[in-house]
């Protein structure tokens, strides 16, 4: 479940205080709202009468959310609903970009709509399709081969019962079309009963980067954000998983200082560095903030801030060609179905 909801059902604004004391000496420019969502970050950024907004969402549900943004602040506001890994299509004048913003994962609203299908509790037909998506969970779960069913639950879910769970899945859909209720059913008939997550946590998990290509956006999304950023602008990221924590901190870490700074051994070419980053560690939520906002607890808060250009991220690709490989066996999918 996503960090960012509440036993309430309203959308709380994760690590806000936290990011706003980070951005605000930078204030008097253009942000990028990556993930504008209910709106909540970008709503108190523009409480500053010299910031602009570009606000992006793939979810076409939130358009409206954007048209209230735009009747209340005019041309301070931009919305496009895009994909943050097409942040480049953007048509805007750079040298006033101050900074780009992500707030990864699901808003409230998102988890609470029916037909989106992201919640244990759905009575519907699986689904968890945010935008513009090739393929939805329902195709997944009831199409895709076994194995790749068991990588999809192994990498991207970190599921120790894949195997059984991609087998049972592939038995059980020969009698019936496998909805979020048959689903939820079967992964609890495989599982012990786990009182501190739900049982079917890892494999929700893993459909929805799955059907979403969460890994390839992510890692588009920061190459292409980092390139259009000037030399001195922020990059911000809060993740909600180890799988997106682990990405965005190899990017800021590993651009970020040189490898083999050991005064024990010879110096190897020093790659260009393009981050200074201000904390190693990530910033996490208060216990304050947890308590209100119990699913927070999974939050991690990274940034640094640009000092040199590169072009150069075939370490990252590579760090990562497992799971984005991964994400291109949905394209069997797409091959077939569409
Ligand atoms: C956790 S919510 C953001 C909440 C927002 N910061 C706020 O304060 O209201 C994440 C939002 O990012 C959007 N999103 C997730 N992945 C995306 C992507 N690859 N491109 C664009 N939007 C995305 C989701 O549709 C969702 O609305």
């Amino acid at each position: 479940m996503n960090a960012t909801i509440n036993t309430e059902n309203k959308h709380f604004p994760v690590l806000l205080d936290e990011l706003i004391s980070i951005i605000s000496p930078h204030y008097g420019g253009t942000f990028i709202d990556c993930t504008f969502g209910q709106g909540g970050y970008s709503k108190r950024i523009l409480q500053n009468k010299r910031n602009k907004i570009i606000a992006l969402d793939r979810d076409k549900d939130v358009i409206k959310k954007a048209e209230n943004f735009k009747f209340k602040f005019g041309d301070k506001f931009k919305f496009f609903n895009l994909k943050f890994s097409e942040i480049d299509q953007i048509q805007l004048n750079k040298n006033s970009l101050k900074g780009i913003i992500f707030d990864l994962g699901y808003s409230t609203n998102q988890i609470n709509d029916p037909e989106k299908g992201l919640s244990f509790f759905s009575k519907k037909k699986l689904n968890m399709r945010m935008g513009f998506n090739k393929y939805s969970a329902d195709e997944v779960v009831n199409k895709l081969e076994p194995t790749d069913l068991y990588k999809v639950f192994k990498f991207f879910g970190e599921e120790k019962k894949s195997k059984i769970i991609a087998n049972k899945i592939a038995n059980y859909r020969r009698k019936k079309n496998i909805e979020t209720q048959d689903l939820v059913s079967l992964i609890n008939s495989v599982k012990k009963n786990n009182f501190k997550i739900h049982n079917a946590t890892k494999i929700f998990q893993a459909l929805r980067i799955f059907v979403n290509q969460e890994i390839s956006e992510l890692v588009n999304g920061l190459v292409k954000s980092f390139k259009i950023l000037p030399i001195g602008g922020i990059m911000v990221v809060v993740t909600f998983n180890s799988i997106e924590d682990k990405i965005v901190k190899f990017f800021f870490n590993n651009y970020s200082k040189h490898q083999n700074d050991s005064r024990y051994f010879p110096s190897i070419k020093k790659k260009k560095l393009l981050f200074q980053l201000k904390n190693k560690k990530p910033i996490v939520p208060s216990i304050k903030e947890i308590n209100q906002n119990n699913p927070s607890r999974s939050a991690k808060l990274r940034y640094g801030f640009k000092i040199n250009n590169s072009n150069d991220f075939e370490e990252l690709y590579a760090k990562f060609g497992n799971l984005l490989d991964i994400e291109k066996l949905g394209f069997n999918l797409w091959k077939n179905f569409y």
